[in-house]
């Protein structure tokens, strides 16, 4: 081989060399792009991204704040009609003391008791839910 067509050899196999990289570089910035369209949610699958969606928009997990912003701080910001105080602990703890403790609040929670109503207007709150509203509340 001369001269020439050795730095030939060499310089196709440098080009080879760049022009595979360069489309693998160009795929993974292709495959980036288009990912978040390119996210698919199957049926039946976790998707987490849809998850994240639904629960900025308002479904999906709610947290005890969101309750207590929706449903329970109307009365029980301010103490209306005698509510325990957001907060006031001890009055929330006399409550429990007497009724069995934090479950025995959530149960009345549940059901109403005078002027609170059941499941202080929150129809579809879980007993899960409630009850960790119920300790947000009264730091219990
Ligand atoms: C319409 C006003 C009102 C709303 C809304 C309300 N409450 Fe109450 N809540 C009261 C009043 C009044 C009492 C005190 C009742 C009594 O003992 O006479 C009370 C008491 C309670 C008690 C103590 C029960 C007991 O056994 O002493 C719990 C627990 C409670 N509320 C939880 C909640 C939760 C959780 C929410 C929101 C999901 C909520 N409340 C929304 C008015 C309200």
């Amino acid at each position: 081989m001369n001269l020439i067509k050795k730095m030939l050899a060499a310089h196709a196999a440098v080009l080879a060399l760049w022009a595979v990289s360069a489309q693998a570089a160009t795929d993974d910035a292709v495959a980036e792009r288009i990912k978040p369209v390119g996210e698919v949610c199957v049926q039946g699958q976790e998707c987490k991204g849809v998850g994240a969606v639904a629960a900025a928009a308002g479904g999906g997990a709610r947290t005890p704040d969101d309750i207590i912003a929706k449903h329970c701080g109307a009365c029980h910001t301010a103490g209306v009609l005698g509510a325990p105080k957001i907060g006031d602990t001890a009055a929330w703890k006399e409550r429990a003391d007497h009724q069995g403790g934090l479950d025995g609040i959530l149960a009345k929670a549940i059901t109403g008791i005078n002027s609170m109503p059941p499941k202080g207007t929150c129809a579809d709150c879980t007993d899960d839910e409630l009850k960790a509203t119920i300790k947000k509340m009264s730091g219990l």
